[in-house]
């Protein structure tokens, strides 16, 4: 449960990102990752270095929690990763993976992008409540996000949540991705009462 960990969650926007946040992000992210590949593939010291460039790109959002002390204990965050069809590299990749028949899950979508919460902390709740808030707020119809296709509790969390396999693709690491996608309308549907589905916002995709 949430309370038993007594955790704040906070937005948080790019002119909050300063030094101490991104050293405090990159130290939840080094021990989050440890015990998963993604953490020797995207070494939290990179990822803490990119995140200016990603809090500038369209459709940026972030949530954050911190435990009583203040210490930050978990993030989420992501932004719109396809303005456009790709056409080289990493994202032309995914675009193939997924095929051009099911574009409209990456065209202006979310892209999920990292998500962690300190291994201390964890099964209490918080990734719960950051996921479910960080995507409560996302402008886009839908959402993706890549993961190890093997971590099968992972998997099932995001099962769960309503995510949907979209496709399976090793990405160029060598070891088979899961590349899932999520109905964001949909999804704020069944977190609503019917009554309320009239009067949710419009959403921009
Ligand atoms: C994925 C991650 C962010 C989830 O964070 P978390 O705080 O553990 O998430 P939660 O506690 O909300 O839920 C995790 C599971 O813990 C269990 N759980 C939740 N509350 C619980 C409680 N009070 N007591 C015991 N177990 C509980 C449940 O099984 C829950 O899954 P379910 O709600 O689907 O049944 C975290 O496991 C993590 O940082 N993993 C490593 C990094 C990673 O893989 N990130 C994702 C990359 S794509």
């Amino acid at each position: 449960m949430v309370g038993h960990v007594n955790v704040s969650y906070a937005a948080i926007d790019a002119a909050q990102l300063d030094s101490s946040m991104v050293a405090a992000i990159e130290g939840v992210h080094r021990l989050a990752f440890a015990a998963s590949i993604v953490g020797r593939e995207y070494p939290a010291e990179e990822v803490a270095a990119a995140l200016p460039a990603d809090a500038e790109q369209p459709g940026f959002c972030m949530r954050i929690a911190r435990d009583r002390s203040g210490r930050l204990v978990g993030f989420a965050f992501g932004y719109m990763d396809f303005p456009e069809p790709p056409t080289a590299g990493w994202s032309k990749r995914l675009a193939d993976a997924v095929g051009e028949d099911h574009y409209e899950w990456l065209d202006r979508a979310f892209g999920f992008a990292w998500f962690a919460v300190l291994p201390s902390v964890q099964k209490r709740g918080v990734g719960s409540v950051l996921h479910d808030a960080l995507l409560a707020d996302v402008a886009s119809a839908r959402a993706w996000l890549v993961c190890p296709a093997h971590e099968t509790e992972l998997r099932a969390f995001y099962d769960r949540r309503g995510w949907q396999l979209l496709a399976t693709d090793d990405l160029g690491t060598g070891t088979d991705r899961a590349i899932m996608g999520l109905d964001l309308v949909a999804a704020r549907r069944r977190a609503r009462p019917a009554t309320m589905s009239a009067h949710l916002p419009r959403t921009r995709a």
